[in-house]
């Protein structure tokens, strides 16, 4: 801009001339002072330019190749051979002055712009970074690992089995027939071809049979499906964690030492429970074992149904037909199995009131744990 003003001495007033020849003028003359005027005004316009646009416009109004300047240009073929070598001179000094003058502009622009965008952008580098946002486990996750460890501790294998299960596994190879009473115990949700959603994961006990041998100790831990009507304590989805242990001479006296030892692990400390008979036809004999309900410690409360205590550990010895279908001797060896309600396990130790939170994927539940 400053060498442009020293040039042609600056501040003169906006023109925009188109280059016709003066009356009393050469065209030498007409041309070099268009070319001034052209100059100036450019000059002028490019100082009261506000945005990069404008900025464009000018130039394509001035430099472009149908611009003002190329203009200038186009009329020096009124000129002789020796004023065309003086004008494309003064013509190219201009032209380059502009360009100048124009990159300056645009590079003022483009620091502001950046300017702007750093000062939108500022980051305050001293400041403690947000740690990253940590999941958590379910709260029948933790308890079902916990149960995992337990008994692998005392030697089981953890076993996973189909949640679509074949009716054969899931009631027939239980000593569950199909007109057996015992089936309406379970409501069921059938699948198109025949099979079902696994009602308990008892039916693991039979893959569990013929996958190890005898003697064998298993668990089994998953997710059963119901057919039945949701309430404070009760899922049409929850989880169970099936158990079975089979060796020569096995005794309820065992069977009791391992659901002790069990408890205590889970509930960290010591638990009242009971003992009553129970019928399941895959045990004989079969019992229900209950612990005082946590929550209410006996009172009574939703959970417990008002009566105190909890059905939490159906078992029993395993029936010898079971034995026989998974490939198993019974009059050499025999065992216990058990199905502990995982899901109403986690309720008791964390004191869950309504199971239906389980399910719910409510992150204001799940968050406490
Ligand atoms: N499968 C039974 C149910 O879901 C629970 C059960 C009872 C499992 C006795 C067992 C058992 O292994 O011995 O209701």
């Amino acid at each position: 801009m400053r060498e442009m003003d020293r040039h042609f001495g600056g501040g003169r007033a906006t023109l925009h001339l188109r280059v016709t020849p003066l009356t009393g003028m050469t065209s030498l003359e007409s041309m070099e002072s268009a070319l001034k005027e052209m100059e100036t005004s450019a000059k002028s316009q490019l100082d009261a330019c506000k945005t990069p646009e404008a900025l464009e416009a000018i130039r394509v109004d001035v430099l472009g190749r149908k611009g003002r300047l190329a203009q200038v240009s186009k009329s020096m073929g009124q000129l002789t051979h020796e004023q065309r070598g003086g004008m494309g001179k003064l013509l190219n000094q201009v032209k380059e002055l502009l360009e100048t003058a124009f990159d300056a502009r645009h590079a003022a622009f483009t620091r502001e712009a950046m300017a702007k965008r750093l000062a939108g952008e500022w980051v305050d580098l001293t400041l403690p970074a947000k740690g990253p946002l940590r999941g958590g486990l379910h709260p029948v996750t933790i308890i079902q690992s916990e149960i995992e460890d337990v008994f692998r501790s005392l030697g089981f294998t953890v076993l996973d089995g189909p949640e679509v299960e074949t009716e054969y596994h899931n009631f027939d190879a239980l000593n569950i027939p199909a007109d057996h009473p015992a089936r309406d115990m379970q409501d069921t949700f059938w699948m198109t071809g025949g099979n079902l959603l696994r009602t308990h994961t008892s039916p693991v006990q039979v893959r569990g049979m013929k996958k190890l041998g005898p003697p064998l100790r298993m668990i089994a831990p998953g997710r059963v499906f119901r057919n039945e009507e949701v309430d404070a304590s009760h899922e049409h989805t929850f989880y169970q964690l099936e158990g079975m242990m089979i060796d020569r001479d096995v005794s309820v006296a065992h069977l009791i030492y391992f659901m002790k030892t069990l408890l205590s692990e889970v509930f960290r400390r010591d638990v009242t429970v009971r003992l009553r008979p129970g019928y399941f036809p895959f045990v004989e004999p079969g019992f229900e074992l209950d612990i005082e309900c946590l929550i209410c410690g006996g009172k009574g409360c939703p959970v417990c149904k008002q009566s105190g205590w909890v059905e939490l550990l159906p078992c029993g010895l395993v029936h010898p037909n079971v034995l026989r279908q998974g490939g198993i001797d019974p009059d050499e060896w025999n065992g216990f199995a058990f199905g502990l309600g995982l899901t109403r396990l986690a309720m008791m130790r964390y004191g869950i009131d309504d199971i239906r939170l389980l399910m719910s994927g409510d992150l204001r539940f799940l968050n406490q744990f």
